[in-house]
Protein backbone atom coordinates (compact mmCIF):
# COMPACT_ATOMS: atom_id res chain seq x y z
CA UNK A 1 0.00 0.00 0.00
CA UNK A 2 1.36 3.47 -0.89
CA UNK A 3 -0.12 4.92 2.86
CA UNK A 4 0.98 3.62 5.84
CA UNK A 5 -1.97 3.05 8.34
CA UNK A 6 -1.95 0.77 11.22
CA UNK A 7 -5.69 -0.29 12.80
CA UNK A 8 -5.74 -2.10 16.48
CA UNK A 9 -8.54 -2.66 18.42
CA UNK A 10 -8.89 -2.99 22.53
CA UNK A 11 -11.92 -3.22 24.28
CA UNK A 12 -13.40 -0.44 26.80
CA UNK A 13 -16.16 -0.67 28.70
CA UNK A 14 -15.43 3.07 30.32
CA UNK A 15 -12.75 5.56 29.03
CA UNK A 16 -9.58 4.86 30.47
CA UNK A 17 -6.60 7.38 28.83
CA UNK A 18 -3.98 5.67 26.69
CA UNK A 19 -1.07 7.37 25.10
CA UNK A 20 -3.36 8.68 21.73
CA UNK A 21 -2.82 12.33 20.82
CA UNK A 22 -6.24 12.78 19.36
CA UNK A 23 -9.51 11.02 20.66
CA UNK A 24 -12.39 10.65 18.30
CA UNK A 25 -16.14 10.51 19.27
CA UNK A 26 -18.93 9.95 16.84
CA UNK A 27 -22.51 10.97 17.71
CA UNK A 28 -25.51 10.70 16.23
CA UNK A 29 -28.29 13.09 16.24
CA UNK A 30 -30.05 13.53 19.12
CA UNK A 31 -27.65 11.49 21.07
CA UNK A 32 -27.68 12.70 24.98
CA UNK A 33 -24.32 14.60 24.73
CA UNK A 34 -22.82 14.51 28.29
CA UNK A 35 -23.34 10.46 28.21
CA UNK A 36 -21.21 10.40 24.83
CA UNK A 37 -17.58 9.29 24.90
CA UNK A 38 -17.87 6.21 27.09
CA UNK A 39 -17.54 8.90 30.24
CA UNK A 40 -14.77 11.18 28.57
CA UNK A 41 -16.24 13.95 29.28
CA UNK A 42 -16.08 13.55 33.44
CA UNK A 43 -12.06 13.33 32.80
CA UNK A 44 -12.11 17.14 31.33
CA UNK A 45 -13.53 20.29 32.20
CA UNK A 46 -15.75 20.35 29.61
CA UNK A 47 -19.76 20.33 29.74
CA UNK A 48 -19.88 18.64 26.20
CA UNK A 49 -24.00 19.24 26.45
CA UNK A 50 -23.55 22.89 27.00
CA UNK A 51 -20.28 23.53 24.70
CA UNK A 52 -22.51 21.55 21.50
CA UNK A 53 -24.86 23.99 22.25
CA UNK A 54 -22.95 27.10 21.99
CA UNK A 55 -21.77 25.58 18.99
CA UNK A 56 -25.01 24.47 17.50
CA UNK A 57 -23.93 21.03 17.52
CA UNK A 58 -26.54 18.27 17.47
CA UNK A 59 -24.90 15.39 15.40
CA UNK A 60 -26.11 16.28 12.25
CA UNK A 61 -23.78 14.93 9.72
CA UNK A 62 -20.93 16.40 8.62
CA UNK A 63 -20.68 18.31 11.87
CA UNK A 64 -17.29 18.87 13.34
CA UNK A 65 -15.90 20.35 16.91
CA UNK A 66 -12.74 20.17 17.60
CA UNK A 67 -11.59 20.87 21.26
CA UNK A 68 -8.36 21.81 22.00
CA UNK A 69 -5.92 21.00 25.14
CA UNK A 70 -8.55 18.96 27.02
CA UNK A 71 -7.62 19.74 30.51
CA UNK A 72 -6.54 16.82 32.73
CA UNK A 73 -5.94 14.75 29.44
CA UNK A 74 -2.23 14.23 27.85
CA UNK A 75 -3.86 14.23 24.43
CA UNK A 76 -3.93 17.15 21.83
CA UNK A 77 -7.38 16.91 21.34
CA UNK A 78 -11.21 15.39 20.88
CA UNK A 79 -12.70 15.19 17.63
CA UNK A 80 -16.55 15.12 17.75
CA UNK A 81 -18.13 13.94 14.63
CA UNK A 82 -21.61 14.18 13.64
CA UNK A 83 -22.76 11.29 12.13
CA UNK A 84 -26.49 11.99 11.77
CA UNK A 85 -29.13 9.64 12.54
CA UNK A 86 -28.73 6.11 12.85
CA UNK A 87 -31.79 4.82 10.80
CA UNK A 88 -30.70 3.08 7.34
CA UNK A 89 -27.27 3.57 7.49
CA UNK A 90 -25.12 1.73 4.12
CA UNK A 91 -21.69 0.38 4.14
CA UNK A 92 -20.92 3.36 2.13
CA UNK A 93 -22.25 5.43 4.61
CA UNK A 94 -19.53 4.00 7.32
CA UNK A 95 -16.71 4.16 4.62
CA UNK A 96 -17.25 8.12 4.16
CA UNK A 97 -17.19 8.52 7.80
CA UNK A 98 -13.28 6.74 7.69
CA UNK A 99 -13.00 8.79 4.51
CA UNK A 100 -13.95 12.20 6.30
CA UNK A 101 -11.81 11.24 9.63
CA UNK A 102 -8.92 10.22 7.45
CA UNK A 103 -8.82 13.57 5.57
CA UNK A 104 -9.72 15.83 9.06
CA UNK A 105 -6.71 13.67 10.46
CA UNK A 106 -4.49 14.78 7.82
CA UNK A 107 -4.43 18.47 8.77
CA UNK A 108 -2.90 17.77 11.89
CA UNK A 109 0.47 16.53 13.17
CA UNK A 110 -1.22 14.01 15.45
CA UNK A 111 -0.05 10.68 14.37
CA UNK A 112 -1.54 8.04 17.22
CA UNK A 113 -5.93 8.28 16.91
CA UNK A 114 -7.79 6.69 19.46
CA UNK A 115 -11.74 6.24 17.78
CA UNK A 116 -14.26 5.34 20.71
CA UNK A 117 -17.18 2.95 19.03
CA UNK A 118 -20.09 3.29 21.07
CA UNK A 119 -23.31 2.36 19.07
CA UNK A 120 -21.70 0.65 15.43
CA UNK A 121 -22.24 -2.42 14.67
CA UNK A 122 -18.76 -4.68 14.33
CA UNK A 123 -19.51 -4.30 10.21
CA UNK A 124 -19.55 -0.74 10.12
CA UNK A 125 -16.85 -0.26 12.44
CA UNK A 126 -14.83 -2.22 9.99
CA UNK A 127 -16.13 -0.48 7.38
CA UNK A 128 -15.01 3.24 8.92
CA UNK A 129 -11.48 1.17 9.03
CA UNK A 130 -11.75 0.98 5.29
CA UNK A 131 -12.79 4.07 4.53
CA UNK A 132 -9.84 5.26 6.31
CA UNK A 133 -7.69 3.11 3.77
CA UNK A 134 -9.59 3.88 0.85
CA UNK A 135 -8.99 7.72 1.72
CA UNK A 136 -5.31 7.81 1.82
CA UNK A 137 -4.50 5.71 -0.84
CA UNK A 138 -2.62 8.01 -4.09
CA UNK A 139 -1.18 6.89 -7.01
CA UNK A 140 2.29 8.57 -7.03
CA UNK A 141 4.82 6.08 -7.81
CA UNK A 142 6.00 7.57 -10.92
CA UNK A 143 6.85 11.26 -9.23
CA UNK A 144 10.67 11.13 -8.62
CA UNK A 145 9.98 14.30 -5.86
CA UNK A 146 7.65 13.33 -3.19
CA UNK A 147 6.16 16.16 -1.15
CA UNK A 148 7.48 17.28 1.65
CA UNK A 149 7.16 16.37 4.95
CA UNK A 150 6.25 19.85 6.14
CA UNK A 151 3.57 21.57 8.64
CA UNK A 152 0.46 20.86 7.31
CA UNK A 153 1.37 17.66 5.50
CA UNK A 154 -0.21 14.05 6.79
CA UNK A 155 2.44 12.18 8.88
CA UNK A 156 3.95 9.44 7.68
CA UNK A 157 2.60 6.80 9.86
CA UNK A 158 -0.58 6.75 11.37
CA UNK A 159 -1.52 4.59 13.96
CA UNK A 160 -5.50 4.21 14.76
CA UNK A 161 -6.85 2.26 17.61
CA UNK A 162 -10.36 1.41 17.85
CA UNK A 163 -11.92 0.81 21.20
CA UNK A 164 -14.81 -1.32 20.64
CA UNK A 165 -17.04 -3.66 22.79
CA UNK A 166 -16.40 -6.69 21.48
CA UNK A 167 -12.51 -7.03 19.98
CA UNK A 168 -13.33 -10.59 18.79
CA UNK A 169 -16.21 -9.34 16.27
CA UNK A 170 -14.45 -6.30 15.12
CA UNK A 171 -11.38 -7.92 14.47
CA UNK A 172 -12.89 -10.49 12.06
CA UNK A 173 -15.26 -7.65 10.57
CA UNK A 174 -12.03 -5.96 9.75
CA UNK A 175 -9.91 -8.83 8.04
CA UNK A 176 -13.28 -9.15 5.74
CA UNK A 177 -12.59 -5.48 5.08
CA UNK A 178 -9.61 -5.13 4.23
CA UNK A 179 -9.71 -8.36 2.14
CA UNK A 180 -11.99 -5.62 0.02
CA UNK A 181 -9.98 -2.73 0.42
CA UNK A 182 -6.95 -4.68 -1.02
CA UNK A 183 -8.90 -5.64 -3.66
CA UNK A 184 -9.97 -2.62 -4.72
CA UNK A 185 -6.62 -0.42 -4.52
CA UNK A 186 -5.48 -3.14 -6.58
CA UNK A 187 -7.77 -2.26 -9.64
CA UNK A 188 -7.07 0.97 -8.71
CA UNK A 189 -3.25 0.76 -9.07
CA UNK A 190 -4.02 -1.43 -12.46
CA UNK A 191 -5.64 1.03 -14.21
CA UNK A 192 -4.04 3.92 -13.19
CA UNK A 193 -1.02 2.12 -14.57
CA UNK A 194 0.36 3.31 -17.97
CA UNK A 195 -0.10 0.95 -20.91
CA UNK A 196 3.51 1.14 -21.63
CA UNK A 197 3.97 -0.62 -18.10
CA UNK A 198 0.66 -2.70 -18.18
CA UNK A 199 0.69 -4.76 -21.60
CA UNK A 200 -1.81 -8.19 -21.67
CA UNK A 201 1.62 -10.61 -20.69
CA UNK A 202 2.16 -8.01 -17.32
CA UNK A 203 -1.63 -7.82 -16.83
CA UNK A 204 -1.32 -12.11 -16.42
CA UNK A 205 1.39 -12.01 -14.11
CA UNK A 206 -0.60 -10.23 -12.19
CA UNK A 207 -3.49 -12.23 -11.83
CA UNK A 208 -0.79 -15.58 -11.93
CA UNK A 209 0.20 -13.75 -8.48
CA UNK A 210 -2.71 -14.93 -7.18
CA UNK A 211 -2.02 -18.22 -7.24
CA UNK A 212 -0.11 -17.52 -3.98
CA UNK A 213 -3.58 -17.02 -2.43
CA UNK A 214 -4.68 -20.38 -3.20
CA UNK A 215 -6.21 -19.92 -6.74
CA UNK A 216 -5.85 -21.63 -9.48
CA UNK A 217 -4.67 -19.37 -12.25
CA UNK A 218 -4.00 -20.13 -16.15
CA UNK A 219 -2.84 -18.44 -18.93
CA UNK A 220 -3.96 -18.95 -22.66
CA UNK A 221 -2.20 -17.62 -24.97
CA UNK A 222 -2.97 -16.71 -28.77
CA UNK A 223 -2.34 -20.21 -30.02
CA UNK A 224 -4.69 -22.04 -27.35
CA UNK A 225 -7.13 -18.82 -28.24
CA UNK A 226 -6.75 -19.87 -32.01
CA UNK A 227 -7.25 -23.75 -31.45
CA UNK A 228 -10.57 -22.58 -29.25
CA UNK A 229 -11.58 -20.85 -32.60
CA UNK A 230 -11.17 -16.59 -30.51
CA UNK A 231 -11.77 -15.21 -34.31
CA UNK A 232 -13.22 -12.23 -32.25
CA UNK A 233 -11.06 -11.83 -29.85
CA UNK A 234 -7.90 -12.36 -31.80
CA UNK A 235 -9.05 -9.87 -34.60
CA UNK A 236 -8.67 -6.61 -32.23
CA UNK A 237 -4.78 -7.93 -30.64
CA UNK A 238 -3.60 -8.57 -34.78
CA UNK A 239 -2.40 -5.07 -34.97
CA UNK A 240 -0.35 -4.70 -31.61
CA UNK A 241 3.25 -6.33 -31.00
CA UNK A 242 1.88 -7.18 -27.87
CA UNK A 243 0.42 -10.61 -27.55
CA UNK A 244 -3.11 -11.53 -26.08
CA UNK A 245 -4.26 -13.21 -23.44
CA UNK A 246 -6.85 -15.08 -21.80
CA UNK A 247 -6.45 -15.84 -18.13
CA UNK A 248 -8.78 -18.10 -16.10
CA UNK A 249 -8.77 -17.90 -12.32
CA UNK A 250 -10.95 -19.86 -10.37
CA UNK A 251 -11.75 -19.94 -6.62
CA UNK A 252 -13.53 -23.44 -6.08
CA UNK A 253 -14.66 -22.35 -1.67
CA UNK A 254 -18.19 -23.86 -2.30
CA UNK A 255 -20.04 -27.66 -3.09
CA UNK A 256 -18.37 -29.53 -5.59
CA UNK A 257 -21.31 -29.69 -8.04
CA UNK A 258 -22.52 -26.70 -7.37
CA UNK A 259 -22.25 -24.51 -10.66
CA UNK A 260 -19.38 -22.16 -10.33
CA UNK A 261 -20.58 -17.88 -10.72
CA UNK A 262 -18.51 -16.42 -13.32
CA UNK A 263 -17.24 -13.17 -13.66
CA UNK A 264 -15.94 -11.71 -16.88
CA UNK A 265 -13.27 -8.45 -17.40
CA UNK A 266 -12.76 -6.37 -20.42
CA UNK A 267 -9.19 -5.97 -20.29
CA UNK A 268 -8.13 -3.65 -23.07
CA UNK A 269 -4.81 -2.35 -21.94
CA UNK A 270 -4.62 0.30 -24.07
CA UNK A 271 -7.65 1.31 -26.66
CA UNK A 272 -6.41 3.54 -29.99
CA UNK A 273 -9.31 2.98 -31.43
CA UNK A 274 -7.20 1.08 -34.15
CA UNK A 275 -7.61 1.91 -37.67
CA UNK A 276 -10.60 3.45 -36.80
CA UNK A 277 -8.42 5.82 -34.71
CA UNK A 278 -9.73 7.51 -32.21
CA UNK A 279 -8.94 11.51 -32.15
CA UNK A 280 -6.04 12.90 -29.84
CA UNK A 281 -8.53 14.30 -27.19
CA UNK A 282 -8.14 12.14 -23.89
CA UNK A 283 -7.13 9.22 -26.04
CA UNK A 284 -4.41 9.18 -22.79
CA UNK A 285 -7.75 8.24 -20.91
CA UNK A 286 -7.55 4.44 -22.80
CA UNK A 287 -4.76 3.07 -20.39
CA UNK A 288 -7.95 2.54 -18.34
CA UNK A 289 -9.65 0.39 -20.66
CA UNK A 290 -8.85 -2.28 -18.56
CA UNK A 291 -11.15 -1.21 -15.74
CA UNK A 292 -13.24 -4.32 -16.13
CA UNK A 293 -10.68 -6.44 -15.78
CA UNK A 294 -8.58 -4.71 -13.11
CA UNK A 295 -11.99 -5.36 -11.02
CA UNK A 296 -12.07 -9.06 -11.50
CA UNK A 297 -8.41 -9.29 -10.35
CA UNK A 298 -9.28 -6.91 -7.43
CA UNK A 299 -12.32 -8.97 -6.61
CA UNK A 300 -10.81 -12.71 -7.15
CA UNK A 301 -7.66 -11.42 -4.69
CA UNK A 302 -10.47 -10.29 -2.10
CA UNK A 303 -12.78 -13.79 -1.94
CA UNK A 304 -9.62 -15.00 -1.69
CA UNK A 305 -8.27 -13.70 1.06
CA UNK A 306 -11.73 -13.91 2.96
CA UNK A 307 -11.61 -17.74 1.83
CA UNK A 308 -14.73 -17.30 0.42
CA UNK A 309 -17.05 -20.57 0.57
CA UNK A 310 -18.62 -19.84 -3.19
CA UNK A 311 -17.35 -21.26 -6.56
CA UNK A 312 -16.33 -18.09 -8.08
CA UNK A 313 -14.39 -17.79 -11.72
CA UNK A 314 -12.53 -14.50 -12.96
CA UNK A 315 -11.84 -14.31 -16.62
CA UNK A 316 -10.28 -11.15 -18.06
CA UNK A 317 -9.42 -11.14 -21.96
CA UNK A 318 -6.47 -9.40 -22.66
CA UNK A 319 -5.35 -7.60 -25.45
CA UNK A 320 -4.21 -3.94 -26.53
CA UNK A 321 -6.24 -2.45 -30.17
CA UNK A 322 -3.76 -0.45 -32.19
CA UNK A 323 -3.53 0.29 -35.80
CA UNK A 324 -0.51 -1.01 -38.02
CA UNK A 325 -0.17 -3.21 -41.26
CA UNK A 326 -1.53 -6.50 -39.14
CA UNK A 327 -4.56 -4.85 -37.99
CA UNK A 328 -7.84 -5.72 -38.49
CA UNK A 329 -9.90 -2.73 -40.77
CA UNK A 330 -13.16 -2.01 -41.30
CA UNK A 331 -15.29 -3.94 -43.57
CA UNK A 332 -13.47 -7.08 -42.32
CA UNK A 333 -15.44 -10.65 -41.32
CA UNK A 334 -14.88 -12.26 -38.72
CA UNK A 335 -15.31 -15.75 -36.95
CA UNK A 336 -16.61 -15.68 -33.36
CA UNK A 337 -15.92 -18.80 -31.57
CA UNK A 338 -19.69 -19.24 -31.52
CA UNK A 339 -19.59 -19.74 -35.13
CA UNK A 340 -21.91 -16.72 -35.71
CA UNK A 341 -19.92 -14.07 -38.13
CA UNK A 342 -19.43 -10.50 -37.57
CA UNK A 343 -18.59 -7.39 -39.53
CA UNK A 344 -16.18 -5.21 -38.75
CA UNK A 345 -17.61 -1.34 -38.79
CA UNK A 346 -15.73 0.10 -36.57
CA UNK A 347 -12.18 -1.17 -34.87
CA UNK A 348 -12.92 1.23 -31.68
CA UNK A 349 -15.76 -0.91 -30.79
CA UNK A 350 -13.41 -3.64 -30.03
CA UNK A 351 -14.52 -4.36 -26.43
CA UNK A 352 -17.56 -6.30 -27.77
CA UNK A 353 -15.47 -8.15 -29.53
CA UNK A 354 -13.33 -9.33 -27.06
CA UNK A 355 -16.37 -10.41 -24.53
CA UNK A 356 -18.19 -12.27 -26.99
CA UNK A 357 -15.76 -15.19 -27.09
CA UNK A 358 -15.04 -14.82 -23.64
CA UNK A 359 -18.80 -15.09 -22.87
CA UNK A 360 -19.28 -17.78 -25.37
CA UNK A 361 -16.34 -19.56 -23.95
CA UNK A 362 -17.91 -18.81 -19.97
CA UNK A 363 -20.98 -20.65 -20.64
CA UNK A 364 -19.73 -23.19 -22.92
CA UNK A 365 -17.01 -24.33 -20.55
CA UNK A 366 -18.41 -23.75 -17.25
CA UNK A 367 -22.12 -24.13 -17.58
CA UNK A 368 -22.30 -21.66 -14.94
CA UNK A 369 -25.02 -20.56 -12.47
CA UNK A 370 -25.04 -16.93 -13.68
CA UNK A 371 -21.94 -14.53 -15.41
CA UNK A 372 -21.94 -10.88 -14.65
CA UNK A 373 -19.03 -9.04 -17.20
CA UNK A 374 -17.82 -5.60 -16.46
CA UNK A 375 -16.68 -3.27 -19.16
CA UNK A 376 -15.53 -0.01 -20.05
CA UNK A 377 -17.63 -0.49 -22.78
CA UNK A 378 -19.14 2.76 -24.91
CA UNK A 379 -19.02 6.19 -24.47
CA UNK A 380 -22.74 6.38 -24.46
CA UNK A 381 -23.36 4.92 -21.63
CA UNK A 382 -21.40 8.12 -19.74
CA UNK A 383 -24.03 10.28 -22.03
CA UNK A 384 -26.67 8.88 -20.64
CA UNK A 385 -25.36 7.80 -16.34
CA UNK A 386 -22.55 10.16 -16.20
CA UNK A 387 -19.91 9.20 -13.83
CA UNK A 388 -22.40 8.62 -10.70
CA UNK A 389 -24.21 5.45 -12.07
CA UNK A 390 -22.35 2.07 -13.92
CA UNK A 391 -25.07 0.63 -16.81
CA UNK A 392 -26.65 -2.34 -15.64
CA UNK A 393 -28.12 -4.96 -18.30
CA UNK A 394 -29.63 -8.27 -17.80
CA UNK A 395 -31.87 -10.84 -18.94
CA UNK A 396 -32.45 -11.94 -15.64
CA UNK A 397 -34.71 -10.42 -13.07
CA UNK A 398 -33.70 -12.21 -10.16
CA UNK A 399 -30.41 -11.35 -10.84
CA UNK A 400 -30.69 -7.98 -11.84
CA UNK A 401 -32.35 -6.84 -8.83
CA UNK A 402 -29.66 -8.29 -6.61
CA UNK A 403 -26.75 -6.26 -8.55
CA UNK A 404 -29.05 -3.00 -7.80
CA UNK A 405 -29.14 -3.88 -4.28
CA UNK A 406 -25.78 -4.25 -3.85
CA UNK A 407 -25.31 -0.96 -5.87
CA UNK A 408 -27.72 0.63 -3.35
CA UNK A 409 -25.54 -0.61 -0.22
CA UNK A 410 -21.75 -0.68 -1.84
CA UNK A 411 -22.82 2.97 -3.25
CA UNK A 412 -21.02 1.76 -6.36
CA UNK A 413 -24.37 2.18 -7.93
CA UNK A 414 -25.76 0.98 -10.98
CA UNK A 415 -29.26 2.20 -13.02
CA UNK A 416 -30.67 -0.83 -15.27
CA UNK A 417 -31.35 -0.82 -18.61
CA UNK A 418 -33.08 -1.76 -21.47
CA UNK A 419 -32.77 -4.90 -23.64
CA UNK A 420 -34.69 -5.30 -26.68
CA UNK A 421 -35.30 -7.19 -30.22
CA UNK A 422 -36.41 -3.70 -31.32
CA UNK A 423 -32.47 -2.77 -30.64
CA UNK A 424 -31.17 -6.07 -31.44
CA UNK A 425 -32.08 -5.76 -34.70
CA UNK A 426 -30.22 -2.60 -35.29
CA UNK A 427 -26.75 -4.79 -35.23
CA UNK A 428 -27.83 -7.19 -37.75
CA UNK A 429 -25.70 -6.99 -41.07
CA UNK A 430 -26.14 -7.36 -44.76
CA UNK A 431 -23.26 -9.21 -45.55
CA UNK A 432 -22.37 -11.13 -41.62
CA UNK A 433 -24.53 -12.47 -39.25
CA UNK A 434 -23.98 -9.34 -37.46
CA UNK A 435 -21.99 -6.28 -37.40
CA UNK A 436 -20.29 -4.72 -34.32
CA UNK A 437 -22.08 -1.09 -34.21
CA UNK A 438 -25.09 -0.40 -34.27
CA UNK A 439 -25.60 3.29 -35.52
CA UNK A 440 -25.87 6.62 -34.13
CA UNK A 441 -28.52 6.03 -31.33
CA UNK A 442 -28.86 3.85 -28.55
CA UNK A 443 -25.01 3.24 -28.55
CA UNK A 444 -24.74 1.50 -24.71
CA UNK A 445 -28.08 -0.96 -25.83
CA UNK A 446 -26.88 -1.98 -28.96
CA UNK A 447 -23.22 -3.21 -27.39
CA UNK A 448 -25.17 -4.65 -24.85
CA UNK A 449 -27.52 -6.24 -27.22
CA UNK A 450 -24.78 -7.38 -29.29
CA UNK A 451 -22.76 -8.92 -25.97
CA UNK A 452 -26.28 -11.07 -25.47
CA UNK A 453 -26.11 -12.43 -28.58
CA UNK A 454 -23.14 -14.61 -27.03
CA UNK A 455 -24.66 -15.60 -23.65
CA UNK A 456 -26.92 -18.28 -24.94
CA UNK A 457 -29.65 -18.01 -22.39
CA UNK A 458 -27.48 -18.18 -19.40
CA UNK A 459 -28.81 -16.26 -16.71
CA UNK A 460 -26.25 -12.75 -17.30
CA UNK A 461 -25.75 -9.23 -16.31
CA UNK A 462 -23.59 -6.88 -18.20
CA UNK A 463 -22.29 -3.44 -16.41
CA UNK A 464 -21.06 -0.94 -18.49
CA UNK A 465 -18.18 1.08 -16.15
CA UNK A 466 -17.41 2.83 -19.24
CA UNK A 467 -18.14 6.23 -16.64
CA UNK A 468 -17.07 5.18 -13.31
CA UNK A 469 -14.03 3.25 -13.67
CA UNK A 470 -11.87 5.69 -14.07
CA UNK A 471 -12.00 9.50 -14.36
CA UNK A 472 -14.27 10.16 -11.76
CA UNK A 473 -15.03 12.83 -9.05
CA UNK A 474 -12.66 12.86 -5.89
CA UNK A 475 -15.00 11.46 -3.33
CA UNK A 476 -14.59 10.79 0.79
CA UNK A 477 -13.21 7.65 -0.52
CA UNK A 478 -11.49 7.96 -3.59
CA UNK A 479 -9.00 10.92 -3.97
CA UNK A 480 -7.65 8.37 -7.36
CA UNK A 481 -8.06 9.31 -10.71
CA UNK A 482 -9.18 5.38 -10.56
CA UNK A 483 -11.63 4.27 -8.14
CA UNK A 484 -10.91 0.49 -8.65
CA UNK A 485 -15.29 0.41 -9.09
CA UNK A 486 -16.80 -2.75 -8.85
CA UNK A 487 -14.72 -4.73 -6.32
CA UNK A 488 -17.16 -3.37 -3.44
CA UNK A 489 -20.30 -3.76 -5.56
CA UNK A 490 -19.59 -7.63 -6.32
CA UNK A 491 -18.18 -8.41 -2.74
CA UNK A 492 -21.07 -7.16 -0.78
CA UNK A 493 -23.64 -9.20 -4.20
CA UNK A 494 -21.69 -12.15 -3.84
CA UNK A 495 -21.53 -12.44 0.28
CA UNK A 496 -25.02 -11.16 0.58
CA UNK A 497 -26.86 -13.82 -1.87
CA UNK A 498 -24.07 -16.94 -1.76
CA UNK A 499 -21.84 -16.88 1.28
CA UNK A 500 -24.40 -17.07 3.72
N1 LIG B 1 -13.31 1.86 -24.59
C1 LIG B 1 -14.25 2.56 -25.39
C2 LIG B 1 -15.39 3.15 -24.57
C3 LIG B 1 -15.02 4.27 -23.65
C4 LIG B 1 -15.05 5.58 -24.08
C5 LIG B 1 -14.71 4.00 -22.34
C6 LIG B 1 -14.74 6.60 -23.21
C7 LIG B 1 -14.41 5.03 -21.46
C8 LIG B 1 -14.41 6.32 -21.89
C9 LIG B 1 -14.84 1.61 -26.42
O1 LIG B 1 -13.98 0.63 -26.89
C10 LIG B 1 -15.22 2.43 -27.60
O2 LIG B 1 -14.37 2.99 -28.21
N2 LIG B 1 -16.52 2.49 -27.87
C11 LIG B 1 -17.00 3.26 -28.98
C12 LIG B 1 -18.01 2.43 -29.71
C13 LIG B 1 -18.44 3.03 -31.02
C14 LIG B 1 -17.31 3.00 -32.00
C15 LIG B 1 -19.61 2.23 -31.53
C16 LIG B 1 -17.62 4.52 -28.41
O3 LIG B 1 -18.23 4.47 -27.34
O4 LIG B 1 -17.44 5.57 -29.00
MN1 LIG C 1 -12.82 1.30 -28.50
ZN1 LIG D 1 -12.46 0.09 -25.64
Amino acid sequence: MSHQLKIRTKEISSFSENSSETYILLVQKGAELNKTGQGIWNRTDYNFTKLAKSENFTGEKGQLINLLAPSKLKAHRILVFGIGSKADKQEIDYKNIGGIIAKTISQFQDNSISIIFEDESEKQIAQLGAGLHLRLYSFDKYKTKKPENGSNKKPNKINYTFLVNSKTAVNKALKDEMAVVEGTLIARDLVNEPSNMLGPVEFSKVCLKLSDLGMDVKVLDEKDLKKLGMGAFLAVGQGSSRPSKMVVMSWLGGKKNDAPIVIIGKGVVFDSGGISIKPASSMQDMKGDMGGAAAVVGLMNTIALRKSKANIIGIVGLCENMPDGDAYRPGDIIKSMSGQTIEVINTDAEGRLVLADVLWYAQDKFKPKFMVNLATLTGAIMVGLGTEYAGLFSNDDALANDLLEAGQISGEKLWRMPLDKAYDKMIDSQFADMKNTGGRYGGAITAAQFLQRFVNDVPWAHLDIAGTGFGVKKSNINQSWAPGFGVALLDSFLRKNFEK
